[in-house]
């Protein structure tokens, strides 16, 4: 058995351990892997790739980032082709990544990523390509898993910052706005902010009312609270966006970093007179060595990962449902959003210790 191994999408704390694990995992049952670099582009063209060994593998699972490299653009379904004029043009690449990874002799495939990675793996699987998942996100947006690594890091890199604003919004009397990542979920915002016991938490499964925002801090300062915390998802948008069909006009993909802290330091200045800051934490969140926990569940699931191979669990992902790890079909993930239950119980404990949700 030759297995090929790709990272694909932005990076995550945890990756390098999968990447460990499952060379390990193959190493012991006397098969051989191949790491392919920069997704499943490291399968068109020339190629990019390289045998995984022991050797290679060493001393790498406490380390953020991936060996493999990665890249969030470079769909082999509509990849992008330089045309003479300078333009590009999507052309569908399926038929030439399948005849590389033939003539590299790569019998099965473990695709590590998020939506947009597995939603492309099930397209192979159905050309006839032998593939596995493994689920990666630092936004914990992945569905059919309980969790993915990556996520308890990005977290804990949020709730460190939190902790600092926390003391200098004390000593200023100010509102300081934290912008987290999460373009379509709300998870980090919601966990680092109650964890971190913020004052206001804007997620996108709650629209907010900027109202409401700057009305939760003119009664902390009235209480004599001269500061408050407002932690924001990068996806959070006020209500006032919502559209006669329930929609919001602007597609989320096209968020671009910082304009929600941005927007919102400006609309509670006016709305309170209080002086405030922005933080958009951006990149932190997916760099540095992964949590205990993550590298854990990371381990977890490479080694999982090869036993769905060795169980020819084609077209599945590994999944975490405590206490187990399973596999689901990646087209039922696919289907279905995960994003924030706006009744779930850490939402309402943020509501019953006094949290503002915006709304
Ligand atoms: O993995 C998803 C994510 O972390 C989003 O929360 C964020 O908007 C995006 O990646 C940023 O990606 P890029 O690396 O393209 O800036």
């Amino acid at each position: 058995m030759r297995i090929g191994l790709l990272t694909g999408g932005g990076d995550a704390p945890g990756l390098n351990a999968v990447i460990r694990t499952a060379v390990l995992s193959a190493a012991n049952r006397g098969w051989e892997v191949v790491g392919i670099r920069h997704g499943f582009a490291g399968l068109l063209g020339q190629c990019d790739m390289a045998p995984l060994t022991r050797q290679s593998v060493s001393g790498i699972a406490h380390l953020g980032g991936t060996i493999l490299r990665t890249t969030n653009r470079g769909n082999p379904l509509h990849f992008p082709v330089l045309q003479p004029d300078g333009s590009y043009v999507a052309k569908n690449c399926s038929e030439e990544l399948i005849a590389n990874v033939e003539k590299a002799g790569i019998d099965a495939l473990i695709a590590i990523g998020g939506d947009g990675t597995l939603g492309i793996a099930l397209e192979l699987v159905k050309c006839g390509l032998k593939v596995v998942g493994v689920p990666k996100t630092i936004d914990n947006d992945v569905s059919c898993t309980i969790t993915t690594f990556g996520f308890d890091t990005a977290v804990s890199t949020a709730i460190e910052a939190i902790d600092k604003l926390h003391t200098t919004a004390e000593s200023h009397d100010r509102v300081m706005v934290l912008e987290v990542m999460g373009r379509h979920a709300g998870f980090i915002a919601l966990h680092s902010g109650v964890a971190a016991t913020a004052d206001v938490i804007l997620i996108p499964e709650i629209p907010y009312d900027i109202d409401k925002v700057c009305e939760k801090i003119m009664t902390r300062d009235r209480a004599g609270q001269n500061f408050s915390i407002v932690v924001a998802a990068e996806g959070a948008y006020p209500r006032s966006e919502i559209t006669a069909t329930g929609a919001h006009p602007s597609p989320r993909r096209s968020i671009r970093a910082g304009v929600v802290a941005e927007h919102l330091v400006e609309q509670i200045h006016a709305g309170t007179g209080k002086e405030c800051r922005a933080l958009v934490l951006g990149h932190l969140q997916r760099g540095g060595m992964p949590t205990g926990y993550d590298r854990l569940l990371a381990t977890r699931f490479g080694a999982a990962a090869v036993r769905a191979v060795e169980d020819g669990a084609w077209g599945q992902m590994v999944a975490l449902q405590s206490p187990h790890l399973v596999t689901v079909p990646i087209a039922d993930v696919i289907r279905d959003e995960k994003r924030v239950e706006v009744n779930h119980d850490i939402v309402q404990a943020a509501r019953w210790t006094g949290i503002s949700m915006g709304d």
